[in-house]
């Protein structure tokens, strides 16, 4: 089998361990099947370089290209490299996701909700942990986990992003902001690229 051959099979693999753990409720004891699978593929470089998935130029600190995605935009993975400075605020995802490294370490940041949620647009947050994800780990969030991701290495990282459904159709994440006490919808960010192999 060549090498894209090779990752074709491997991708389809873990789409198919990723289905069977999340057919019914998803419990973290699923994910972390999930993840372990999806660090396996990560660790395997030569796939993911930047020769076919080229670093965000200019003044753009992230490129997030798109793996594969069924039909109806469930199982999406993505494969994002960011630059030192990125930071996303903190959101959940209203889907199960999974992250493994590639290169670089990306850091997590987890918060938990300290708010009853019945004042539209107020938020309060409080942060419960927090995880660098270099090569070899990984991090896994049910739907309502709260994470922010800060790109503090000053390589920058490449890592592979999975989500139970694609990032375009998620309408109802929030993000989070820390200083004023408010949510809103997140926006999906960077436009997801669709080529590479
Ligand atoms: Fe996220």
């Amino acid at each position: 089998m060549n090498q894209v051959n090779e990752k074709q099979a491997a991708v389809s693999g873990f789409i198919d361990i990723a289905k069977q753990q999340t057919s019914g409720d998803v419990t973290r004891e699923n994910l972390d099947v999930v993840l372990k699978a999806l660090i396996d593929i990560a660790s395997q470089k030569n796939w993911w370089s930047s020769d076919d998935y080229p670093a965000p130029e200019g003044d753009e600190l992230q490129a997030r290209y798109l793996i594969h995605e069924e039909p109806d935009s469930t199982f999406a993975l993505y494969l994002n490299v960011m630059r030192p400075g990125k930071k996303i605020v903190p959101h959940n995802h209203t889907t199960w996701a999974c992250i493994a490294a590639v290169e670089g370490t990306e850091s997590n940041y987890l918060y938990e909700r300290t708010d009853d949620g019945s004042k539209p647009g107020h938020a309060t947050l409080v942060q419960t942990g927090e995880k660098e994800v270099g090569p070899g780990e990984g991090i896994a969030l049910l739907a309502d986990d709260i994470h922010a991701v800060r790109i503090e290495d000053e390589g920058g990282i490449r890592h592979l992003h999975m989500y139970g459904l694609a990032l375009e159709k998620l309408h109802e994440r929030m993000a989070y902001d820390l200083e004023n006490n408010t949510c809103k919808v997140m926006s999906v960010g960077v436009q997801t690229r669709r080529s590479g192999n």
